[in-house]
């Protein structure tokens, strides 16, 4: 524990930024990555510009997360509801995993990142799946920080899916109603090998949550920040995390 902490320790210094806590790291973080759009109207650039940004800006918490001990980063990449924009926005955003991984996956896979998935396979281009479905083969013996892209997910079309293989399950006579428990319930979502976050954070002043992890986030602590995806960096995720530091996490109790 001790080595740990002086590796991080100077790791931290040497990246000029600083902790208070090192014992105290959520275990696993989830974030809402938000406001690509509107960092490049700001500057006159198409929504697609704000994406190639933000693409950039995951490297840096990846790397934050993983010196820090996080064990779980979840990355809220498209929702469910996001098919709704223009074509070209989603075309492009449905080319995003195939950029991030061609140069990133050789570093993920030295790093021990593993890389993993969350979400509904069934109406993302076959280009798309392949390319992360090729990380996540890549980096399946990886022990270190899980990656967890939340692509084409859903809080609510999850739970409907769990919901229907438990009844599925019923009908079959595997379980009787009154055998529905959460933990049944939790061990049929997209995060069942997965603790529940510690922390959410989201960027760009948006204080919802977008149909993300309704059911994972129940005693998470939050943080919101007006902060534009594409301008996070390691100093906003050690804010979040100092600022996790000091809650008082009473699931219910005193
Ligand atoms: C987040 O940025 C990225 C995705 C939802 C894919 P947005 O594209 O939502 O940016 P804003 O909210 O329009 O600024
Ligand atoms: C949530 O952001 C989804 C992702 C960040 C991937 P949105 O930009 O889609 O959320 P709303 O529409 O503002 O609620
Ligand atoms: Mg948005």
């Amino acid at each position: 524990m001790l080595e740990k902490f002086s590796n991080w320790k100077a790791k931290l210094q040497n990246k000029k930024v600083e902790t208070n806590n090192i014992e105290n790291v959520p275990k696993h973080v989830a974030i809402i990555m938000d406001g690509n759009g509107r960092w490049a109207k700001r500057r006159g650039l198409p929504r697609i510009a704000g994406h190639r940004e933000g693409m950039n800006v995951i490297n840096k918490v990846v790397k934050q997360a993983n010196l820090l001990g996080v064990e779980v980063l979840t990355l809220y990449a498209f929702s469910t509801e996001n098919w709704k924009r223009p074509k070209n926005e989603v075309d492009f955003l449905m080319r995003l995993p195939e950029r991030y991984l061609s140069v990133e996956l050789p570093k993920l896979v030295e790093e021990n990142v593993r890389v993993r998935l969350m979400g509904c396979k069934d109406s993302l281009p076959s280009h798309t799946i392949a390319a992360v479905d090729d990380a996540i083969e890549k980096t399946k013996h990886n022990t270190g920080l899980v990656l967890n892209f939340a692509l084409n997910y859903g809080s609510r079309d999850e739970i409907v899916t769990a919901i229907q293989n438990i009844a599925q399950e019923a009908v079959n006579g595997n379980i009787k109603p009154n055998e529905i428990t959460d933990t049944i319930i939790a061990q049929h979502l997209m995060t069942k090998e997965l603790r529940d976050p510690d922390l959410l954070i989201r960027t760009s002043g948006e204080i919802r949550l977008s149909n993300f992890m309704l059911w994972q986030l129940a005693y998470t602590e939050f943080w919101f920040t007006d902060v534009l995806w594409p301008d996070f960096n390691e100093q906003h995720f050690l804010e979040a995390i100092n600022i996790y530091q000091q809650r008082a996490r009473r699931y219910g109790g005193i």
